[in-house]
């Protein structure tokens, strides 16, 4: 990988005992375009601690997709690091640290779903035998349970709506057994009404589970009834303008996203959007 990212894992205390889940400094990207160069992203520092479900929340253009693709290690980062507990994303990768859980689902059509939860982990055993990462295997029939697929293992694909489908892509990025998921708009597809139940869904399954996982989407609600913190990027150049902490109790469901508790946090967020900065730092 980059040397950038090689100089981010050594700029990480090496007395540090638990490493950041996800540290991102100063990560700079620019894009030639036709026009000229295009700053994607400026500037941008991000921090997950292990265990902690972080939200990438802005509109169109900021940069969200660039930054996900920069943590996963999938583009380069024009200057500044990123770690992903303490390793370059290229090492990360390698250990089969990253899951990544894309826009759509993505699976084979002619596996079954079980098959499918796990293809993946088969895959990256044959491909990895020294993974040094130790991890609790998740076990795939109870984590299709879990996400309301119980009665479709055997089942293909195509035998599966929109939101079943994307709901068996969470499972995989789960039943891998990555610390790290990374999840691109995993819902943009669906309608509102899949939307919320997948939503619900994968709230009580990484409530179980705990994964660190940093989660870009479009819609207020749905980073703040998902995250422990929102990041509220702003466009041209893409920056981070804000973090916003979301203090609700967990184990959440959808009874508390109407309470006044919610909607300020909600209120919060869009806040940050508009004025785009808090002059708080
Ligand atoms: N490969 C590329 N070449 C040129 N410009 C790019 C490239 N990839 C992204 N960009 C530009 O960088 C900016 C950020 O793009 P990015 O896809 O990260 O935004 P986003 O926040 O994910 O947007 P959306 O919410 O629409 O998915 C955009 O203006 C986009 O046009
Ligand atoms: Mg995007």
């Amino acid at each position: 990988m980059s040397k950038q990212s090689a100089a981010g894992a050594a700029a990480i205390d090496p007395t540090d005992a638990a490493p950041a889940g996800v540290a991102v400094t100063g990560v700079r990207k620019t894009f030639r375009t036709r026009r000229g160069e295009f700053v994607a992203l400026q500037n941008v520092d991000l921090t997950v601690r292990p265990g902690h479900f972080v939200t990438l929340f802005g509109p169109s253009g900021c940069g969200k997709s660039t930054l996900l693709r920069i943590i996963a290690g999938l583009e380069v980062a024009d200057a500044g690091a990123v770690s992903l507990f303490g390793d370059a994303p290229a090492v990360a990768a390698k250990k089969k640290n990253i899951g990544w859980i894309p826009q759509s689902s993505a699976l084979l059509p002619w596996d079954s779903i079980r098959s499918n939860a796990t293809l993946s982990d088969r895959v990256n055993r044959r491909a990895d035998r020294s993974r040094t990462t130790a991890r609790a295997p998740l076990d795939a029939d109870e984590v299709l349970g879990e996400l309301g697929l119980g009665d479709f293992l055997d089942s293909r694909p195509s035998q599966l709506s929109g939101g079943m489908m994307q709901r068996a892509s969470i499972a995989r990025g789960f039943v891998q057994g990555a610390p790290l998921l990374l999840m691109d708009e995993p819902f943009s597809a669906l309608d509102e009404l899949t939307r919320e139940s997948a939503r619900v869904q994968l709230l009580r399954l990484w409530e179980h589970y705990r994964k660190t996982v940093v989660f870009v989407t479009h819609s207020v609600e749905e980073a703040v009834a998902l995250s422990d913190e929102v990041v509220v990027m702003s466009p041209r150049p893409g920056l981070i303008a804000g973090v916003v902490p979301i203090d609700l109790p967990r184990p959440r469901s959808t009874i508390d996203e109407d309470t006044p508790a919610f909607w300020d946090a909600v209120r919060r967020v869009k806040e940050l959007l508009r004025t785009g900065w808090t002059g708080e730092e």
